[in-house]
């Protein structure tokens, strides 16, 4: 669907990782875009919430979700990050695959979904400070990072929001290599195992 984030290796790899999940009561992806994670995710949870703030992404994602047979647990949020949960929503897993990249001042219909600011990791640093205080005790984020730059700013945010920050996958790609990051939701530990 034109100005929605076509699925690509960062999408891929991403529902990898939450295809190796285990079982869930509630899995909530932030930035939907087309929708092929949150369905990963629908596959694993008893609930599931969406959010993008396009809503030609939401559409697409409950379209597809529909042509699926998913849609019957999945609510879907057209808002910016989490903001439109006003109280902790204690959800098992926390999934983002954030824009990035830096604002070079070209337009283009997908900036929503590629830009992360005016340096690159500003939409993923804000998202990693909200997501920490919807996490169940015991729950997990997961964010991807790429070489191009911001992963060191996610990584001391998470670190910062007191979570436990690993690498659980990594893609090697022709010009940039793309990383999962898992934040744990683990009490007071904040060091970082790469
Ligand atoms: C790189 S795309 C990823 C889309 C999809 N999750 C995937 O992996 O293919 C980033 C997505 O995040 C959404 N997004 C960007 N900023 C956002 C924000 N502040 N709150 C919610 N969603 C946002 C974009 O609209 C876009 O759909």
């Amino acid at each position: 669907m034109d100005g929605v984030y076509p699925p690509a290796e960062d999408t891929f790899l991403l529902v990898d990782t939450v295809a190796g999940l285990d079982r869930c009561d509630l899995f909530v992806e932030v930035g939907c875009g087309a929708g092929l994670v949150t369905m990963a995710g629908a596959t694993i949870a008893r609930q599931v919430i969406a959010t993008d703030i396009s809503v030609l992404a939401i559409r697409n994602t409950r379209h597809n979700l529909r042509e699926h047979g998913l849609d019957r647990h999945c609510h879907l949020v057209q808002c910016d990050l989490l903001e439109a949960f006003r109280r902790p929503i204690c959800a098992s897993v926390i999934v983002f695959n954030p824009p990035y990249l830096p604002d070079d001042e070209e337009r283009s219909t997908l900036d929503h979904a590629l830009v992360g600011g005016s340096t690159g990791p500003e939409t993923a640093v804000r998202f990693v400070r909200r997501c920490a205080q919807h996490l169940a005790p015991g729950g997990e984020a997961y964010i991807v990072v790429s070489s191009l730059g911001g992963q060191a700013a996610v990584i001391s945010a998470m670190k910062e929001a007191g979570l436990l920050v690993d690498v659980v996958a990594t893609e090697h790609l022709f010009f940039e290599k793309i990383s999962i990051l898992r934040g744990r939701h683990v009490g007071a530990a904040t060091e970082t195992v790469l």
